[in-house]
């Protein structure tokens, strides 16, 4: 065995380590430790998780480079000393929507768009810094950084507390709304625009491969995880749709690109490219809601979904169980449309669940399309591609065939690919064996496109349209 890297994934609900071989990738040892629910949380349960999960992996003694990705957009307030000033408001905390409306009245949704790739929604850190301005001042005023929650576990794991050791990386960095990837320069002008001042420490962006002195260990730069999934899974110019808390549809790609509408999000990936993608915040754990209103377990609901008839006999579900991010409305509720006497059965409810979290996914392989990112086939990860139905329901919801690579940790394999990239200092990441794939083809389901269309157009004039 040469030497070691660990991956570690912060994500919204849990903490994963895997421990690969720097040469082969192979997987020598892995942990993982629950977070709480929530959507603000206290930094320090991160890193109990992390240390829980890493002792579970058998520690770091022999590793000679890590790297954590995590969770997005998380804001983390650090006061002069290091302490955290407040909880983390995490990605999906919706009560930033009136700032990010704000901001983009105040600035306008082309110069967002131009300025960082991306237009501020309740998501976007910017969003999250002109909530603590206008409702919690006396925190504003005693912040001074501010990062990410990757950033956050790096800087801990390198252990020296100074605030200008903070680093992060360029994925990470462009959700944020004050930094521009494709100069690679922060944007403190459009901090002060929501923090309402810029003489705080932000974290210092390292390149793919740079990286800091860890207490034993080189620690990577990291990556968002969604730049962290790209590389783990040797994405290349796929698009990915990844079913976890959040759905997302990305696609690697050489330029930022700007929306904005507001729709594709410009961010940058973990290698030095882009990577535009579209997110909802409503995804697995729309089965989850399924699962417990027809008061059954995911097997069973799969097993409903697919003996019901494609198209659910007209049953719609519209999936907006969390707010939504795009479309952008942070207040809507779900619901079902179409329920008839006859079609009001446990098995078209489960199969229009399937049906409409598919279909918010399928607006955003719409939305990279119209810009020119075709899909001939896609690639579907995250927890919710585990269900045997969402996998042979999803060919006949998106019109192409899918592929499912085996179930894995690819944000975690992604920060140790990068950690293994760090130690060789090559050119391109190292290659590692991919495991094997599952192939899934179907029909386009008539009318289903137009039906939940229809439904989710209801929602329209909210959006001021
Ligand atoms: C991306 C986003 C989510 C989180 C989930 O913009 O908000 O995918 O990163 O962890």
């Amino acid at each position: 065995m040469g030497e070691l890297v660990a991956g570690v994934d912060s994500s919204t609900q849990s903490c994963k380590v895997v421990v690969r071989d720097a040469e082969s990738g192979e997987l020598v040892r892995s942990g993982r430790a629950a977070h709480p629910d929530g959507t603000e949380i206290e930094p320090k349960h991160w890193w109990a998780a992390l240390q829980q999960a890493l002792d579970e992996a058998g520690g770091l003694a022999e590793v000679a480079a890590v790297s954590v990705a995590g969770q997005q957009h998380g804001m983390v307030c650090l006061d002069e000393t290091g302490e955290v000033v407040r909880p983390a408001l995490l990605w999906n905390d919706t009560r930033s929507a009136p700032a990010a409306a704000a901001l983009v009245e105040e600035l306008g949704a082309q110069a967002w768009a131009d300025a960082t790739g991306t237009v501020p929604v309740a998501s976007i850190t910017v969003s999250k810094l002109r909530w603590l301005a206008e409702h919690e001042p006396a925190n504003a005023a005693r912040t001074a950084a501010v990062c990410l929650p990757h950033d956050w576990l790096t800087w801990h794991l390198a252990g020296s507390g100074e605030l200008d050791a903070l680093v992060t990386d360029r994925s990470d960095a462009s959700g944020t709304g004050y930094f521009d990837a494709s100069s690679g320069e922060y944007r403190r002008d459009l901090l002060r625009l929501g923090l309402g001042r810029d003489d705080v420490v932000l974290p210092r962006v390292l390149g793919p491969t740079e990286s800091v002195e860890g207490p034993r260990f080189r620690l990577g730069p990291g990556a968002g995880d969604n730049a962290g999934a790209a590389l783990g899974l040797g994405a290349g110019d796929d698009v990915v749709v990844s079913l976890g808390t959040s759905g997302v549809v990305s696609a690697r790609g050489d330029r930022q690109g700007t929306d904005p509408t507001g729709t594709i999000a410009g961010f940058a990936d973990a290698t030095g490219a882009f990577l535009p993608l579209v997110v909802t915040l409503n995804a697995a754990r729309v089965l989850d809601a399924a699962a417990r209103l027809l008061g059954v377990d995911h097997t069973e609901l799969s097993r409903l979904a697919l003996s019901a008839p494609p198209g659910a006999e007209g049953l719609t579900l519209v999936p907006y169980l969390e707010g939504e991010r795009t479309p952008n409305l942070p207040d809507s509720t779900g619901a079902i449309h179409g329920m008839t006497l006859a079609n009001a059965t446990p098995a078209n409810l489960a199969r229009a669940a399937i049906e409409g979290m598919l279909s918010g996914q399928k607006a955003g392989v719409d939305a990279l399309a119209a810009v020119g990112v075709h899909a001939h086939e896609i690639m579907l990860i995250g927890g919710a591609a585990r269900s045997e139905a969402v996998r042979r329901i999803a060919p006949t919801v998106f019109g192409v065939p899918v592929v499912v690579p085996e179930p894995g940790e690819y944000v975690a394999d992604g920060a140790a690919r990068q950690a293994a990239w760090v130690l060789s200092d090559g050119a391109e990441p190292p290659r590692w064996a991919s495991g094997t794939s599952e192939r899934y083809d179907g029909d386009l389901t008539d009318g289903l496109e137009e039906r939940y269309r229809e439904a989710a157009e209801k929602y329209l004039p909210r959006l001021g349209r």
